[in-house]
């Protein structure tokens, strides 16, 4: 079994204020990053699922992106609020939460529901 079950990038990229394309640090990435880290951590996953710095990941229009990997689950628009919700359902129970995924077919994963994973101790 790999050293991670499951790994979330979040891009963390910057763009001087006003740049046209903007950037997810200016939209929360920072402190959703923070929280899947905190969260993770607090429910014992930190050694079977892994949350990363991202730079970014060519989807600025529809940040703040994360994509979570080896499923290569995108989701876009995704707040603070959101991750608790996405540790339970996604990364914990291999369900995509299609609200969250990024509407645009070149993002599409290639199923709804993935294995669940298997938290070590
Ligand atoms: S700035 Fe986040 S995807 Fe480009």
């Amino acid at each position: 079994m790999s050293r991670y079950q499951r790994h979330v990038f979040v891009c963390i990229n910057e763009r001087p204020a006003g740049h046209p394309k903007g950037c997810c640090l200016e939209k929360g990435s920072g402190q959703v990053r923070d929280l899947f880290k905190a969260e993770l951590q607090k429910r014992g996953l930190a050694k079977t699922v892994r949350a990363n710095n991202a730079g970014c990941l060519d989807a600025c229009e529809h940040g703040v992106t994360l994509v979570i990997y080896p499923e290569a689950i995108w989701y876009g628009g995704v707040t603070v609020h959101d991750v608790p919700e996405i540790i339970d359902r996604t990364i914990i129970e291999g369900e995509v939460i299609q609200r969250l995924l990024i509407k645009d077919q070149r993002y599409a994963p290639d199923a709804l529901q993935f294995p669940k994973i298997h938290p070590r101790t």
